[in-house]
C-alpha cells in the first residue's frame, strides 16, 4: 500500500496496514542507523520545527536526530524563551514559525486535540509528539516495533498495559495500535485510574494485579501522570507501589519470557523497581533506541516516501 496522509496526528484514525507500513519502513531506516554513514538526503532542504510545549526527553531529542539523519534543517522551539510568556496563542506561534518555511511541526501540547487544531489552520505538516492525555502516536508505534522484533508477531499476544490509564495518552495510543493489530489487551490499575469504561475499546479491565500480569506476554507499565490529575486518585504513593507495584516477587509469578516495558520517564520504586527496570527482561531502553528509526519513518512517509523500497539497501 501506499502512504498519502499529510499528517501524523493519532493511531486511532490508521489502518492495520498504514501502521505496518510506517512499522516496515522503520526497519529500513534501523538498517540505515546500522551503516557507517547514517544519514540520508530524504529531508534535504526541508525545515522540521519541534514545538514542545511540554517538557520531553525522549521523544524530542529522537524527532531532533531523525531530522537530522534525513539531512532536514531542524529548530528546537523553546517555550521558555518564547513570545508564549507575552500572550502569543498557539495558532499565532505556529503560523510564524510556518512563515519561516516550516515544512514539518511536531507538537507536544497539553491540550488534548492541539495538533488536530494545527493541521487545520497551517499549510504545513503536523505530527502529533503527545497531546494531553489523548494520544502518542509515535510511542505506540516505537512499542509496537519493539514487541514485534522480541517477539516476531503482534496478533495473539497477551499485552498487559498497567497503572494510570485514565490519564496516559500512551496507553490510548498503545491500546489502539495492539488491538488493530489483533492483540489481547488487558488494563490493570486502581479503580480510579483504569475505568471499566475502557472495556468498550475491547480491553479487559481488571484491578487484580496477579491476574494481569500471570499469562502476559508483554508487561507494559505506566507511571502516575500527576501532571494531569486534578485531585488525589488513591490514598498514597506507597499503597500504589504495594498494591500495583512491579518487583522482583511479582515478576516471579510471569511467564519467563514475559517482557518488560515502560515509555519513560520511569519513577523508581513507584510502578517499577530498580532491579526490574534494569534487568534481563526489560526492554526499556530498546523502546528508546527504536523510537529514531520510527521517527525516521514517520518524516519520511508524511514528507511523501513511498515506503521502504525507497530507502536504498
Ligand atoms: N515517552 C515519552 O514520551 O518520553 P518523553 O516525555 O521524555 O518524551
Amino acid at each position: 500500500m501506499a502512504w498519502n496522509r499529510k499528517h501524523l496526528l493519532d493511531i486511532e484514525s490508521l489502518s492495520a496496514d498504514e501502521i505496518r507500513l510506517i512499522l516496515d519502513t522503520a526497519r529500513a531506516f534501523k538498517a540505515v542507523g546500522e551503516r557507517a554513514i547514517k544519514k540520508v538526503p530524504a529531508l534535504r532542504g526541508k525545515t522540521v520545527i519541534n514545538l514542545f510545549v511540554e517538557p520531553s526527553t525522549r521523544t524530542r531529542t529522537s524527532f531532533e536526530l531523525a531530522a537530522i539523519r534525513l539531512s532536514a534543517d531542524v529548530i528546537n522551539f523553546s517555550t521558555e524563551a518564547s513570545s508564549f510568556k507575552k500572550g502569543e496563542t498557539l495558532k499565532d506561534t505556529a503560523r510564524n514559525l510556518e512563515a519561516l518555511s516550516a515544512d514539518i511541526i511536531i507538537i507536544r501540547h497539553s491540550a488534548a486535540g492541539a495538533p488536530h487544531f494545527l493541521s487545520r489552520v497551517l499549510l504545513a505538516s503536523v505530527v502529533n509528539a503527545g497531546d494531553g492525555a489523548h494520544e502518542h502516536p509515535t510511542q505506540a508505534l516505537l512499542d509496537i516495533f519493539t514487541i514485534l522484533e522480541k517477539k516476531g508477531r503482534i496478533a495473539g499476544l497477551k499485552v498487559t498495559i498497567l497503572g494510570d490509564i485514565l490519564y496516559s495518552r500512551v496507553a490510548r495510543s498503545d491500546i489502539w495500535a495492539l488491538l488493530k493489530l489483533g492483540a489481547q489487551v488487558t488494563l490493570c490499575g486502581p479503580p480510579t485510574l483504569v475505568p471499566k469504561t475502557f472495556e468498550q475499546m475491547g480491553c479487559r479491565v481488571t484491578h487484580d494485579l496477579d491476574d494481569a500480569i500471570r499469562d502476559a506476554d508483554i508487561i507494559n507499565l505506566l507511571r502516575i501522570q500527576h501532571e494531569r490529575q486534578r485531585k488525589a486518585m488513591f490514598p498514597s504513593l506507597s499503597e500504589y507501589t504495594s498494591l500495583y507495584g512491579l518487583n522482583r516477587a511479582r515478576l516471579a509469578i510471569t511467564k519467563p519470557d514475559a517482557l518488560l516495558m515502560h515509555p519513560g520517564p520511569i519513577n523508581r520504586g513507584v510502578e517499577i523497581d530498580s532491579e526490574s527496570a534494569d534487568g534481563e527482561r526489560s526492554v526499556i531502553l530498546e523502546q528508546v533506541t527504536n523510537g529514531l528509526a520510527v521517527r525516521m519513518a514517520v518524516l519520511f512517509l508524511i514528507n511523501g516516501g513511498v515506503g521502504p523500497q525507497e530507502i536504498a539497501a
